[in-house]
């Protein structure tokens, strides 16, 4: 017989399995199969195709499933729009009270749903049961308390509609959570297509909408695979679309988008970084990488997945890593003692496979400890690469499985630098015991998510969500919530956006003419770098009023011109990090010039527009009025302290985001351009203004202002030319994080397809009144800036 000293010694875990007995039965009743969840029914599950779903751990089916068509989805869409109309109805306390109730049937049915989460996704049963359905009741929950609060809270908004919600299979219900909760706290309704691989839980979900008495066809679900999400996508009765999952496809649905006039927010992947300085406590950082890579077998979109660690203290790092990953259990994901459970399926088993092996061929060492694994099922062994060359591509695609990359840095800056390195931003985790630099470098990083001595922390009053690549649009908090709303002035036509009159397209006078020396007086050049700079092309072209005369030149600015502009902004990085004060010094300077000029710009509006003298006076005399709200506006657009976890105070920053493109609108030449260059210099971005084709002269105008305001060189860039041309070179420059297009005869739509580049969120649209207080306010700020939330450890 073993001695206890033996057993202490060894430590051997026995099996201890969850019984799933009550998911078998439940699978049992649906033997027939599950059809779609379209207007509080089940559709017939023997009509048309399906496909089977199986537990990635063993291999064995589950269920089969119904394959959706878009016929099932246009059923789907219709149901929910039916049920809009009296949803959107409800008070915000009838609606709080729905959302209440389906937490609390979630968590009477917290561990049926955490069980079958882990058979249908092959994750640990301790993730599933102490982690994600927690999470998942916490969003219905938090959400409940925002339908109550809306009407009070954001004043002014309505619902979008019916919402389309497609979500990934690396937290199947959590994914559904985050979408639905907002989705109805806010009046919308919603259908949703969860992975095909993972669909079980969002069937378990929409037994629990009925149960719990949710309305009919206020949630719709409706399984199927990539088609059936396009053809989501697709549907004209769909007011938004909320996208988790990979980038390929996120950029595949904002060109499906373009132009539909559907609000779009795309949760994309990462390859975020996880900095250890050689200050840090290592011990903890080793655990923090357990939850950073291994927890849920690294199919996390913000798993931190490479690790930048200061030189001096890498190989002790690695030392202590590698005797970690010695004791970490890989196995059976229903046994209590598992820490990695199974891959997804056996596609993606091969990927994280070959792509390991893409890694060693470039040169990496790997590390794989020598631990039991199950002899069959989707499990991959917990890897370590060391000596990973920052370019090469197991340090830059995302891996999604239970790989960590290493590479080594020596001071902040080049940790800083490492760490920007990649074209996403979704989350970052930084570990260091001197505060002043962790929130330094915090403030550095361009994602979305910064843990601090932390990682993988997740809460519903925080913001999620990402930077460049990884996306954009937040889901958590208030920040959140605005995704599912619109202003009760900016609701769209349905399934179009308002057309915008042929006015702005390029004037039938805009033929180039060369700029001849005798005619430079009269020609306004474009404005980059802080100077006027003849356009590249060497032509412009005449600005003639409504009368036929000409009211002068302008330059016609081509890609050169604006690759010169984006340079010059690249330059004037300091803009952001000035102090919020200063800017608005600066804006106060340049409305105080303005003023001062203003008998300058109302003649050339008249002369320009054929406006009348007292209109003139108008838009000029709003105009100041208008930049003096922005430079009011720069010091209070605050941020937030969420109310998350305890022990954690979290940051909700406004940051600006960095270089914006603006394409300004015909309606009001001057009050326009300044409604739009002045909420993103008061939030902190270098721009590049696009004024007016038509009426491009007040905005050159506004060079002199800006020379003498104390604006820093490349701050602001002005080029002239033919609006949709310029605007299309702005959304496709890969420096230019976001872009807002007022200007574009045909609408977003160009622009939203020529953005999906590098994802940069696009905003804009059709005529509007530029001297309505609509026009002005914190939806821009709102517009100009994203929210990154970091987490920092306070308290007890
Ligand atoms: P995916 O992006 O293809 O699938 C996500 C969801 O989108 C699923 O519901 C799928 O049916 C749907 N979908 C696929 N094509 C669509 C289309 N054209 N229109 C509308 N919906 C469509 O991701 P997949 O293929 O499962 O995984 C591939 C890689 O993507 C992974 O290896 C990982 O790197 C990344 N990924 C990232 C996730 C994240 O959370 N950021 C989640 C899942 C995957
Ligand atoms: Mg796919």
């Amino acid at each position: 017989m073993a001695l206890i000293k033996d057993i202490l010694q060894t430590m051997e875990y026995g099996p201890s399995p969850e019984s799933n007995d009550h998911i078998i039965a439940w699978l049992g009743q649906h033997e027939v199969g599950f059809g779609h969840f379209i207007d509080g029914k089940f559709t017939d599950p023997a009509v048309g195709a399906s496909f089977e779903v199986t537990n990635p751990a063993n291999g064995a089916a589950l269920a089969r499933v119904a394959l959706g068509t878009a016929d099932d989805v246009d059923r789907a869409v219709a149901a929910a729009a039916r049920a809009f109309k009296s949803w959107s109805k409800l008070s915000g306390h009838e609606r709080a009270r729905h959302l209440y109730a389906l937490a609390r049937h979630i968590q009477k049915r917290d561990r049926f749903l955490a069980v079958l989460e882990s058979m249908d996704n092959g994750k640990p049963i301790r993730e599933s049961r102490d982690i994600d359905i927690p999470l998942v009741a916490r969003h219905f929950y938090h959400h409940a308390g925002w339908a109550e609060l809306i009407e009070s809270e954001m004043p002014g908004h309505q619902p979008v509609g019916v919402c389309g919600q497609i979500i990934p299979w690396n937290f199947p219900l959590l994914m559904l959570a985050w979408k639905i909760a907002p989705a109805l706290a806010a009046g919308n309704t919603v259908v949703l297509k969860p992975a095909e691989q993972t669909p079980l839980t969002a069937l378990a979900f929409a037994e629990i909408c009925r149960e719990a008495g949710l309305p009919d066809g206020v949630v719709n679900i409706v399984t199927g695979e990539g088609e059936t999400g396009a053809a989501l996508v697709g549907h004209p009765g769909v007011g938004k679309i909320a996208f988790t999952g990979s980038t390929e496809v996120g950029r595949i649905i904002r060109r499906a988008t373009a132009g539909s006039g559907k609000k779009l927010s795309l949760e994309l992947g990462g390859k975020s970084p996880f900095i250890v300085f050689d200050d840090a406590d290592l011990d903890s950082a080793v655990e923090g990488l357990v939850d950073a890579i291994w927890f849920n077998q690294g199919e996390v979109c913000c798993a931190g997945s490479r690790l930048l660690v200061q030189e001096g203290i890498a190989e002790k790092l690695y030392a202590k890593l590698r005797a970690r990953m010695q004791t970490l259990r890989v196995g059976d994901p229903l046994d209590k003692s598992t820490d990695i459970g199974a891959v997804v399926s056996t596609e993606q088993l091969e990927r994280i496979g070959s792509l390991v092996a893409k890694g060693k061929q470039e040169g990496a060492d790997v590390f794989q400890p020598s631990i039991p694994m199950p002899a069959k099922g989707c499990f991959f062994l917990p890897t370590l690469m060391t000596g990973v060359a920052p370019a090469s591509t197991v340090a830059t695609v995302e891996i999604f499985g239970p790989v960590l990359v290493a590479m080594t840095f020596r001071t902040p800056d080049e940790a800083v630098a490492l760490a920007n390195n990649t074209r996403f931003g979704l989350a970052a985790s930084v570990w260091s015991e001197n505060i002043n630099r962790s929130l330094d470098v915090a403030a550095r990083i361009k994602a979305g998510v910064v843990w601090i001595n932390a990682t993988n922390l997740f809460d519903a009053a925080a913001g999620f969500g990402g930077y460049r690549e990884s996306g954009f649009g937040r889901e958590g908090g208030r920040e959140g919530l605005y995704e599912y709303l619109v202003p009760d002035h900016g609701k769209p036509a349905k399934g179009k956006q308002a057309a915008r009159p042929v006015l702005n397209a390029a004037p039938s006078s805009m033929t180039a003419v060369a700029v001849s020396s005798d005619a430079i007086d009269r020609t306004a050049k474009l404005y980059v770098g802080g100077k006027q700079a003849r356009p590249d092309s060497g032509y412009s072209y005449a600005v003639v009023s409504p009368a036929g005369k000409t009211a002068g030149q302008a330059g016609l600015g081509n890609r050169k011109d604006i690759r010169n502009a984006v340079e010059a902004a690249a330059m004037a990085g300091n803009w952001g990090a000035a102090t919020a004060h200063n800017r608005a010094q600066i804006l106060y300077y340049i409305a105080e010039n303005l003023s001062a000029r203003a008998a300058e710009f109302e003649a050339r509006l008249r002369s320009m527009t054929g406006a009348s003298a007292k209109d003139a006076a108008t838009e000029v005399a709003a105009s100041i009025r208008r930049t003096f709200f922005y430079a009011g506006f720069a010091d209070k657009h605050d941020g937030a302290v969420h109310s998350t976890k305890s022990r954690h105070v979290t940051l909700a920053m406004n940051e600006p985001f960095g270089i914006m493109g603006l394409v300004c609108p015909d309606e009001a030449p001057l009050l326009g351009f300044v409604s739009l260059v002045m909420p993103t210099l008061a939030a902190g971005n270098r721009v590049i203004a696009v004024p007016s084709a038509r009426y491009p002269l007040a905005a050159t105008d506004f060079y002199q202002l800006l020379d003498t305001s104390d604006v820093p060189a490349g701050v602001v860039s002005i080029v002239t030319g033919e609006t949709s041309g310029l605007a299309r070179m702005l959304a496709e420059h890969d420096e230019v994080a976001a872009l807002w297009d007022f200007g574009s005869a045909g609408g977003t739509g160009p622009v939203e397809t020529a953005s999906a580049g590098n994802l940069k969120p696009v905003w804009g649209g059709g005529m509007r009144d530029w001297a309505s207080p609509d026009s002005q306010g914190r939806e821009f700020l709102r517009r100009a800036t994203q929210v990154k939330n970091i987490w920092v450890p306070y308290g007890e």
